[in-house]
Parts: C-alpha cells; structure tokens; sequence
C-alpha cells in the first residue's frame, strides 16, 4: 500500500501522483521508493502503453525532504546508497510524461528531468537551490542540465541556484510545452493518449535509442538504431502500420 502517492489507470495511460501536498511533495526516502516501484509496474503492465507522472496544484514538488537529510553524513549515504532507486527510472521502457504545476526544484526538478517530455504551466518554476544549503544537486541534475543547456549556462543556474521561469526553460529546451496552470494535466493526459495510440514497439524502440545518442558515440548509437529499425520489423504492427497505408485506413496497433 502507498502512503505518498496515488496512482490509478485512465485507459491505457498509468498515472502517479505525488501525494505530501501539506510539503510541496517534498520527496521523502519512501516516497522515491514508492514512485520507481509504481512506475517499475505500470511498466510490466500491458494494459498500460504510457505513464504520467504528476504532483499537486502548489508544486510537482519541491525538491528532497530536507528535514530527512539534516542529520545525514556521508556514511549513512554511501550506505543507504539512496540514488540507486532514480537509476531505475532510466531502466523504464515505456514514455513517462511529467506534468509540472507549481515549484519543480532540487530534486523535484531532476524527477521532471528523468522523465521523457515535460508538460509545464506558465507560472511553473524551475530550479536548483541545493547550493543555497551548501550541498548540490545529487539525482543528476548537473548531467541533464549540462547536456541541455552546455557547461556555461548549467554553471550559472547551478551556482546561483535561482529558479527559472517556464519560458526560460522552454526556450532553454528543457521542456516541452507551457499551458495555463488549469489545463496542465488537460494536455498531458492528451498527449499521453495521442502517444498511447502509436506503435508501443516502435515507441519502444526510438527511446531507447534516442538516449544512446546521449552516451554513446555517432557510430554506436547508429548501429542500435539500425538493430532497432530491423527488430521493428519482427512486431505485429509493422505488417498493420503498412498494411493500413496500402489500404487508406487508419491503422490499430496492438503492441505484439
Ligand atoms: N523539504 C522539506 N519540506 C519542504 C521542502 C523540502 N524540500 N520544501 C517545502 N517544504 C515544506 C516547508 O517546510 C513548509 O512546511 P511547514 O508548512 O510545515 O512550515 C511547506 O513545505 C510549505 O513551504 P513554504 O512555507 O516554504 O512555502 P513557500 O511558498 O513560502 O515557498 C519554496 C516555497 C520556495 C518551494 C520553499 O518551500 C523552498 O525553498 N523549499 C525548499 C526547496 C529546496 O531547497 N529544494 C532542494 C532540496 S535538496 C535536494 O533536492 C537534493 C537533491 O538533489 C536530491
């Protein structure tokens, strides 16, 4: 049973809502916990082709519990070892949509940033303010804004630690979409539904190898690319994609 989220099925798009309201969804040890659990299901889940991930009205959330890390030492972190949980998040096949209102900061932020598209509202915000409590950012925000924005930019924000509006971030490329704050999960819920209608296999097969080209050479990432085009080949819905084309209809995809 969870105690810090809430998730639920709307067709076939698996949503998770973060769910400490009272703290802006300050992200607690067993909260993370909870969240890499649910997404690990929906991901085993064949009824679910997409998932959502979003917070509450007054933030996606506001960043690690800090409450919880006051007493820490660098022992009992290297012990717990506690972002060997947000690994996992890079191991889900499926698109996973971050549908930010309100504060996205610390490790709020770099939940949003694990996720595949961001769908932000207009007064959402943005940030890194680990410096302002003389630690940093942990769960990968230096790698994700560095390989955005380039070492200048990220240096700054990082540095600073100031919040950064929705539009900085959607010139910055960091998001995907900025709506008014009452249609945010309106047009994630969308869009997830307007993804969960293509070719799970395919959608399956650009992920993995839109992200090589983040760690791998040119030459690498062309090859999976190339295995991965073959192995669409073996699915169901290559033969109903092309076979709907030939015959001028729309197509149904099954995922198999
Ligand atoms: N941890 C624990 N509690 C938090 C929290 C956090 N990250 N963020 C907010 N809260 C709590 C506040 O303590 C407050 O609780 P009480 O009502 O019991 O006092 C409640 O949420 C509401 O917050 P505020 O009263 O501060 O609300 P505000 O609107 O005035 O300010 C804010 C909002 C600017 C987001 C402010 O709450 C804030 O600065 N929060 C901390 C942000 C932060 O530093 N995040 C980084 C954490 S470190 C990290 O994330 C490390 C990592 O990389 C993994």
């Amino acid at each position: 049973m969870n105690k810090y989220i809430q998730s639920y099925i709307d067709e076939s798009v698996g949503i998770i809502q973060l769910n400490r309201p009272k703290v802006l969804n300050a992200l607690n040890r067993k909260m993370v916990e909870e969240i890499v659990g649910q997404l690990e299901m929906f991901d085993r889940d064949p009824s679910v082709r997409v998932i959502v991930l979003r917070g509450s009205e007054q933030a996606f959330a506001a960043g690690a519990d800090i409450d919880e890390m006051i007493e820490e030492t660098p022992l009992t972190l290297e012990l717990a070892n506690p972002f060997a949980e947000w690994d996992k998040i890079s191991l889900i096949k499926k698109p996973i949509l971050a549908a930010v209102n309100g504060f996205a900061l610390g490790g709020g932020f770099e939940l949003a940033l694990h996720c595949d598209l961001i769908i932000a509202a207009d007064d959402a915000r943005f940030g890194f303010p680990e410096v302002k409590l003389g630690v940093m950012p942990g769960a990968g925000g230096t790698q994700f804004l560095t390989k955005a924005l380039g070492t200048k930019k990220a240096l700054e924000w990082i540095w600073l630690g100031e919040q950064m509006s929705a539009s900085v971030a959607f010139e910055n490329g960091i998001i995907n979409r900025i709506v008014a704050r009452e249609l945010v999960v309106e047009e994630t819920m969308r869009l997830a539904h307007q993804l969960a209608k293509q070719p799970p296999i395919s959608i399956r097969m650009i992920k993995e190898a839109v992200y090589t080209a983040l760690d791998e050479s040119l030459k690498e990432g062309k090859t999976l690319e190339r295995k991965n085009f073959y192995l669409t080949f073996a699915s169901e819905d290559q033969k109903e994609g092309m076979q709907a084309f030939s015959e001028k209809r729309p197509p149904s995809f099954k995922g198999v």
